[in-house]
Parts: structure tokens; sequence; C-alpha cells
């Protein structure tokens, strides 16, 4: 079996909260609560939830913008806390980043020839002459041309700039790419553009994908896997296939019922919930999900649900899916087709 690209493990981080003149620190703010999940090469994971769920920050701890509170991320098969500088360095080129705003991500005092040389220089890879050609090259690469270089960022339009974001992520070579809501802040009819161009730049390069988004919409074309956020937590994990025709999660569900369906025919009933996101500062006890929750139980407001899997490649977290609470009459509720 093939082995994974990137291995998560347990991974957390708590911001501390600090208050009053001293600056004692007064709580944590849980952005990330424990997440696990595998990667593997060639594939892309889609992540999703509602603002405020810790998408961006595992993001930034895989990158190493990020120090972890705790747990373990393994890049091709070397635990990156343990990494010696040099191997530090290579990691670095091998796993890039795409933002969602692409115009604050980009210098605009420099040209977009210097943007994209930069990270080149950075790791020292090539003389000047063979920067600038492969400058040139990966231009027409992401649809823009050679003449492009020498213009400034505020020159062109959001999906252009995107583009350039894509370009400079793939100036180094590298393995994965970390893409934080790339295609958020474009418009509609310039998403399935960039998407299509992260889609075709994949196969090309072999490139492996973390798809940080908003809503399950989004991501539904582009992953082979989807991880739900909710709270800091994966809710579930599942291949997409399975993760959208049977949906296990009632917060997987519920984002599910908002994504508008393509087929006028097929009516789905929208879920509403309850309530706002609790504060990560000040997390639910038991299940995360529980104050919100339609099918709630007695078990959920204690027990934490562990991501278990119901079948193969098809993992979640809730007690309506755990053995001893799998008798609840709750569950044919959430069958195939209840929603
Ligand atoms: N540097 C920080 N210090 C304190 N709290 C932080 C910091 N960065 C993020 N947070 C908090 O951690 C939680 C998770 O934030 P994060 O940016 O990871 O969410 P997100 O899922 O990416 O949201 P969005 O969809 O809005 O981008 C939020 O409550 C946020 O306010
Ligand atoms: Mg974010």
């Amino acid at each position: 079996m093939t082995k994974p690209l990137l291995k998560v493990e347990g991974l957390k981080k708590y911001f501390p909260v600090k208050k009053g003149a001293l600056g004692r620190i007064k709580g944590h703010v849980k952005a990330v609560d424990g997440v696990s999940f595998d990667v593997y090469p060639g594939e892309t994971l889609g992540i999703v939830g509602e603002s405020g769920c810790g998408k961006s920050t595992t993001g930034r701890m895989i990158m190493r913008l990020l120090e972890p509170t705790d747990g373990r991320i393994e890049f091709d098969g070397k635990e990156l806390t343990a990494l010696g500088a040099e191997d530090m360095r290579k990691m670095r080129r091998d796993v890039q980043m795409v933002f969602q705003d692409p115009f604050a991500s980009l210098n605009p005092r420099h040209t977009v020839g210097k943007i994209l040389e930069e990270p080149l220089i950075v790791h020292g890879m090539k003389n000047a002459a063979e920067r600038k050609k492969k400058v040139r090259e990966f231009l027409e690469i992401v649809g823009l041309s050679e003449y492009h270089a020498a213009r400034y960022p505020h020159q062109f339009s959001g999906g252009q700039r995107q583009r350039i974001g894509i370009a400079r992520a793939l100036m180094t070579n590298p393995k994965l790419i970390i893409a934080d809501e790339p295609v958020s802040a474009l418009d509609v009819s310039i998403q399935s553009q960039v998407l299509n161009l992260m889609q075709d730049l994949q196969r090309y390069f072999g490139l492996t994908y973390i798809f940080i988004a908003h809503d399950l919409g989004v991501v539904r074309h582009i992953s082979d896997r989807v991880g739900v956020m909710y709270l800091g937590r994966i809710v579930e994990l599942s291949d997409s296939e399975s993760l959208y025709a049977k949906p296990l999660h009632p917060y997987t569900q519920a984002l599910l019922s908002a994504v508008p369906v393509p087929d006028p025919g097929f009516e789905r009933e929208q879920i509403v919930l309850e309530g706002d996101i609790p504060s990560p500062a000040n997390p639910p006890s038991g299940c995360p999900f529980h104050t919100r929750c339609p099918f709630r139980m007695d078990v959920c407001m204690t027990d934490v649900p562990p991501l278990q899997e119901t079948e193969p490649g098809h993992s979640v977290a809730c007690h309506l899916y755990t053995e001893e609470t799998a008798g609840n009459d709750n569950k044919k509720l959430v069958t195939e087709g209840s929603i």
C-alpha cells in the first residue's frame, strides 16, 4: 500500500487568551483540538467547515508557520519537529501555500517577475538566467504571458492574481500544496477556471493538495476525500463519493443541505441549524456539536465521540454510530436518502 505523503496525528493549537495589564493568561482558544488525517501522494484532501473552525490554523501548522501545541506532523516519512536545519529547508521547498487573497499575499511594489523569482532565490535554486527562464515558463503554464513579468500585481484581475499566486507556489517544484480558500474571493464565473487550472497542474506535476474551503460545493469536484471540521475537530472524514451520497454526521448533513442541487428534479430539504457556533475559547463538553444537534442524546453532552470508521474509507465522530449507542431510534433518521 502507498505510504501517506503527510501524516497528521493528534494535532492541537491552543492560543493563550491574555487579560489585563500584566497579560496574565486567562484561558485558551482551542483553535485545533486533536486533528488526525493522512494525505496520500497525488490526491486532494478537502477540508471544509464554517468560519473559525480551525482550517487555516491546521494548514499553518503543517506549513510550520505556527508551532503546534501538541501532536505530530510527518511529511515524506520524516517527523517535522525532529528535522535539522537542512531537512527543514528542503521541507519548506516541498510544501507551499496558496492563499485566499492573492492581493494581500503578493508584494504590491514588486513586479510579477520578481515575485516569482523570489522563492528560487530564497532556496538558492538556479542562476539568474535560469530563474528568468523559469519565471517565463511558469507564467505560460498558469495561463498568463511572458510579458506579464514586467507588470505589478494591481494591474491584474482577481483571477489573474490568483494564477500568479499559484505560479509562485509552484516555483520550487513542491510536492504538497496547501490551498487555503483559493477561490473564495473570486467571482463565481472565475472560480471554475481557477479550479480547472489547479486540477490540470495537479495531473501535470503529480501534485498533492490540501484544499480548504467553507462549503462542500466548492470542494466537491476537486477532492478525492473530504474532512469536515467543527470547532477544532474533524467530525467526518470520507472519500468524496461516499460523503456526498451518504453524509453521516448531522453537521455534514446540514452543510450539504445548503449546497444547491444541480438536478432540478431532485429536492433536498434544507436543514437549518439552531444557534451559533460556540466559542472555541469555551467549547461545549462532550461532543462539540451537541448544542446545535437535532439528534442530541444524553451521552453527547458528556462524552467526546471518537472518529471511527463505519465502513471502509468513511469515518465519523458521532454517538449515533458508536457501538453502545447505535441502537438509538434516531439512527434511522440519518440513513441514506434522509435528506
Ligand atoms: N493568532 C491567533 N491568536 C488567537 N486566536 C487565533 C489566532 N489565529 C486564529 N485564532 C482563532 O482560532 C480559531 C480558528 O481560526 P482559523 O483561522 O484557523 O479558522 P478558519 O476555519 O480558517 O476560519 P475562516 O473560515 O474564517 O478562515 C478562531 O476562533 C480564531 O479566532
Ligand atoms: Mg481560514
